[in-house]
């Protein structure tokens, strides 16, 4: 598999104004934080008021002040998101705008739901390698929070907003893979938030559109995501012919802690070695291995050398992992 010459430059994030404890859950729900603590390894999350651009902006500036470089400077911009307030214009657009960034750049969202940095990470990264971008800019963002039915326990205690960006260069010593990227139907809808939209064309009868949230079938995904990390780990470590052991860290989606314990039992590597915040920021969907990146970023885990494996896995059903060499 080729290693492409990239590096990531600079690392930003932005969480939600108001921390939501899971004491602050009880008032609102029948749950209990033992139960959450318990079954998903989640203690607080954030939540917004801001935009999802606004909440992905700051992240983007954050970002550039790490990499020491200026926002005019980007060549392309990808936001992986599913909770953006509209669908035109595209969130990237609207990230620029609140920037006011003057290059007039390509900038596109994908929707991978909580695959989505993966698959936006190696879009960035073909299209460095196949084009004249110097630097480009990923972000994953979601505001959840609006999309979140707050009467339902089983929905309402696992989701957090938040956004990660990191900043990519083109460099003769930087390592990052090509990824490994899948997708299958979701045949039994288990991973679920459908457009509330009330069509009003004229030429057929238009049933009344009710308000409808994120739906998931829990204990479904849970089995699919313990199927498909498994997957995603070894057909890359296969592809790079490395083993499991050289690997310093495993970055995975932050969506239950169960998950992520199953696996390091399953590949007997020190739970150490998987990369956990989801704690304090509950399921950020696109945004969580950025968000993670940033966080193990600024706990100065990432040295020269650092070897690890990013993988997403979620609505679509999607699933992918990348390999990065830290220069
Ligand atoms: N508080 C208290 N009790 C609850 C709560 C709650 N918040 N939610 C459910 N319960 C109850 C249920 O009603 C059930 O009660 P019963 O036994 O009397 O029927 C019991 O707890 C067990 O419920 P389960 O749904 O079986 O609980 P489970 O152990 O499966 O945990 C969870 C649920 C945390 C959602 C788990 O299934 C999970 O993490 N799934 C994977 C989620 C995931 O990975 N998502 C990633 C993708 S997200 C994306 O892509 C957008």
């Amino acid at each position: 598999m080729k290693q492409q010459g990239i590096e990531i430059i600079g690392f930003g994030k932005n969480v939600g104004e108001k921390v939501v404890t899971n004491a602050m859950l009880e008032k609102i729900v029948d749950t209990n934080d033992e139960w959450i603590v318990q079954r998903t390894g989640i203690k607080e999350r954030t939540v917004t008021n801001q935009s999802t651009a606004k909440l992905a902006s700051i992240a983007l500036e954050n970002a550039c002040k790490n990499a020491n470089i200026s926002l005019e400077k980007l060549d392309l911009l990808v936001v992986s998101t599913t909770s953006s307030e509209h669908i035109m214009p595209p969130t990237s657009g609207v990230i620029l705008k609140e920037l006011g960034v003057q290059k007039q750049i390509p900038a596109f969202d994908i929707n991978v739901a909580c695959s989505g940095f993966v698959f936006a990470l190696d879009i960035a990264r073909s299209s460095m390698m196949d084009g004249s971008y110097e630097y480009v800019a990923v972000i994953g963002v979601e505001k959840y929070s609006q999309y979140i039915d707050w009467t339902d326990r089983q929905t309402c205690i696992l989701f957090g907003d938040g956004a990660g960006c990191v900043i990519l260069q083109k460099s003769k010593v930087g390592k990052i893979s090509e990824a490994y990227l899948k997708n299958k139907l979701d045949i039994n809808s288990s991973l679920h938030l459908e457009a509330t939209i009330q069509s009003n064309c004229p030429f057929f009868e238009q049933p009344k559109v009710e308000q409808t949230y994120m739906k998931m079938t829990g204990q479904e995904v849970f089995k699919f995501a313990v199927t498909v990390i498994p997957d995603a780990m070894s057909k890359l470590l296969e592809q790079l012919d490395i083993t499991v052991d050289t690997i310093d860290y495993f970055v995975l989606h932050q969506a239950n802690s169960r998950i992520l314990d199953f696996v390091a039992k399953k590949y007997k590597v020190p739970q150490e070695k998987f990369f956990m915040n989801l704690d304090i920021y509950g399921n950020t969907g696109a945004a969580s291995i950025p968000l993670a990146l940033a966080d193990m970023e600024e706990r100065n885990l990432l040295k020269s050398g650092t070897k690890l494996i990013l993988v997403g896995f979620g609505g679509g059903l999607s699933w992918g992992s990348i390999y990065i060499e830290i220069p």
